[in-house]
Parts: C-alpha cells; sequence; structure tokens
C-alpha cells in the first residue's frame, strides 16, 4: 500500500483472466487507486485522471496507462522502478536527471492541446498568462481561503496570513507576457517520479490542467527542494531544451516571469500547509508535536514573506501558541 497526499495505491499482481479482459501482460503489477476525503487545496480542472492519461500516454510512452475506471477508483500499470523520493528524498539530483526533466516538459508542451478534454467554462484564453494567473489567485481566495475561513480562519489570523493576502499577491504580480497554452502536470516533484535505469517517468496526473508552462516550471523547481544554483541550471535547461524544441516562444519572459510564479507557489503554500499542519497535531499530543507544526507554518510563513509582501510574521513561539489555541477549540474528529 502505497499512500500519497490525494489517493492510496495498493500494488497487486495482475492474474491471468483479468489481464485478458483489461488487454494487459498477465502477472505483472498494477496499481488499484482510492482515492482520499481531502480538503480540496489544488485545481482539479478535470475531474476524471484517465481521460488526461489517455492524452498523455499517446505521447509519453513511459507514463503508466489507465487500464480501468470504477466510479472514483481506478486500476493503472505500475511502472518497475522506485521513486526518487526514496532515492533521494532531497539531496542534488545531479545534471543528468535535470536534463530528463528539461526533455519531459518538452515532452509535455508536444502534447498537442487540442486532444485535451475542455478546460471548464470561464478559462482563460490561449496566451492570456496574466489570465491564467489571476485565475489560479482566484481559485485558491475562493475555493481554498473563503471556504477554509469557518474552521481555520482564526488560526490563519494567529499565524501572521492577512485576510487580504491573495488580492496583495495579484497587485504586485501582473502584466505578464503572453505565452502559448499547454499541457501541464503541476505537480513533478520527486514523489512522483519514478526512476528505472536512469529513465524517469512521471505519474500522478490527477492535478493536470491546461496554461502556461510558466506555472509548470515553478511548481517543479519549487516542489523539488533545489537550492539557488540547481534552480538557475533547471531554469537554464528547460529554456534550451524548449528553444531546441522550436518552442522558444514559450520562453519569452521567462526569467521575470518565472518570479511570479514560483512567489505564487509560495503565496498560496500559506493555506494547505497551515491546514495540513494543524490536523496532523494527534488527540492526544504533546510539547513535541506543537512544536514540530510550528515550524513547519514558521518554514512556510517565512517563504510566504516576501510574495505577500508581510512587514512581520509571528516568531516560532507565538505559532505554536496558536496551533495550541486551535487544537483546544478544534473538534476533535477532524478529517485531514
Ligand atoms: N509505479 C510506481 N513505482 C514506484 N512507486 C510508486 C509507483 N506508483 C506510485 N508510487 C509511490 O506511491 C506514491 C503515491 O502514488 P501517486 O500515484 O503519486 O498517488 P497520490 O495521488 O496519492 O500522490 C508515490 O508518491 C510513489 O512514492
Ligand atoms: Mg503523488
Amino acid at each position: 500500500m502505497l499512500k500519497g497526499h490525494h489517493n492510496v495505491n495498493y500494488i497487486l499482481p495482475l492474474g491471468l483472466v483479468l489481464a485478458c479482459l483489461l488487454g494487459t501482460v498477465p502477472f505483472a503489477r498494477i496499481k488499484y487507486r482510492v482515492p482520499l476525503q481531502t480538503i480540496e487545496v489544488v485545481p482539479r480542472i478535470w475531474p476524471q485522471e484517465a481521460d488526461v492519461l489517455e492524452v498523455v500516454c499517446r505521447y509519453l510512452r513511459e507514463v503508466p496507462r489507465c487500464l480501468a475506471v470504477m466510479g472514483d477508483r481506478s486500476l493503472h500499470r505500475y511502472r518497475a522502478g522506485s521513486a526518487l523520493s526514496e532515492r533521494n528524498p532531497n539531496g542534488f539530483v545531479g545534471e543528468e536527471l535535470m536534463r530528463s526533466f528539461a526533455a519531459f516538459f518538452v515532452k509535455t508542451a508536444l502534447v498537442p492541446v487540442e486532444e485535451l478534454p475542455a478546460p471548464p467554462r470561464g478559462w482563460p484564453n490561449d496566451g492570456d498568462s496574466d489570465g491564467f494567473l489571476r485565475w489560479l489567485v482566484d481559485f485558491t481566495e475562493e475555493r481554498v481561503h473563503l471556504p477554509n475561513r469557518d474552521r481555520f480562519g482564526t488560526l490563519f489570523d494567529a499565524v501572521g496570513i492577512p485576510k487580504d493576502a491573495m488580492l496583495r499577491f495579484s497587485e504586485s504580480h501582473h502584466e505578464l507576457t503572453p505565452r502559448s497554452f499547454k499541457l501541464l502536470h503541476t505537480d513533478v516533484h520527486r514523489a512522483n517520479v519514478v526512476v528505472s535505469k536512469k529513465h524517469l517517468s512521471v505519474i500522478d496526473w490527477e492535478l493536470a490542467i491546461y496554461g502556461d508552462p510558466l506555472h509548470d516550471l515553478a511548481t517543479h523547481i519549487v516542489r523539488m527542494g533545489y537550492g539557488k544554483q540547481e534552480q538557475e541550471r533547471m531554469t537554464d535547461l528547460w529554456a534550451s531544451a524548449m528553444e531546441r524544441a522550436g518552442l522558444s516562444e514559450l520562453t519569452a519572459g521567462l526569467y521575470e516571469d518565472l518570479g511570479a510564479y514560483v512567489a505564487f507557489e509560495y503565496a498560496q503554500s500559506v493555506f494547505p500547509d497551515v491546514m495540513r499542519a494543524a490536523l496532523a497535531i494527534p488527540g492526544d499530543a504533546d510539547e513535541q508535536h506543537f512544536r514540530a507544526a510550528g515550524e513547519q507554518v514558521s518554514r512556510t510563513m517565512g517563504r510566504a514573506r516576501e510574495p505577500l509582501d508581510l512587514v512581520e510574521v509571528p516568531s516560532l513561539e507565538q505559532m505554536v501558541e496558536a496551533l495550541r489555541t486551535w487544537h483546544s477549540a478544534a473538534v476533535p474528529t477532524a478529517v485531514s
């Protein structure tokens, strides 16, 4: 059993009969994916991952395909190898793997967008990078911040998130250069990368969207935990790979606008990170649990300081105290 943020995945060998019925290799391993009940913190514009995978697997042959969908559960091929998060949880990934990531982003950008499922109504027009970033900001405000104020509002306030956080962010991040919209994965971090014999395969396409490719690069460089030099190297490799593939228009305004998407990643993460930290504190928590949660919140708020234009953030002690107060008033059977 493998548990991610959004699903529980059961890895099973497939018997002969079922393999024949599903049109795949007998005795190969498969992944049975069962969604978890979670708070919505990231946009999901295409409800069925299988619809996206159908298109993706035509062009990225290494991505494990979906074999069957049963309501909200699904069966996927399981790729032999190990997750990068197990092999290398936070160290340098190295030049070779970074080049593979750059090649992955090129292949993803080359997936014909007309084959993708339609985006939701009101989706920003192709090339409207400014509208795309605004859509992401509005999603964070309307679907993540506001619906969770009843339960977490006092905690958000106490750890120093301004009520108008998203508005502040928008005011200082706009007028992006137009870039063509492409398929984006949006969650290319170590736990979503399976490596075998130096080849990589990116799994977990349920958060894929259609939009400005710089957003994909930004979530990647932040969520991989790259240091400054690695971030720069990855950006350069991304740009040269796009240029070599004839996609140089995607690199327009790269060095100015990547900063806006990186800032957005830090700004939006204050809501999920604070909620996750609070919900991870057990009912019978001791001092260490509160301190660990406080340290996590403190890191998140530190990273959001510039993007949210915060003059001051509360001290670690104040954050620990805020979590303690929230926890003592919280419903004990809180679901995560
Ligand atoms: N084919 C695979 N090979 C190795 N590890 C895998 C594979 N599929 C999933 N995993 C592991 O299981 C975890 C959860 O799977 P994932 O599909 O990313 O689900 P979630 O949507 O919950 O993140 C992954 O982060 C990875 O560590
Ligand atoms: Mg995952």
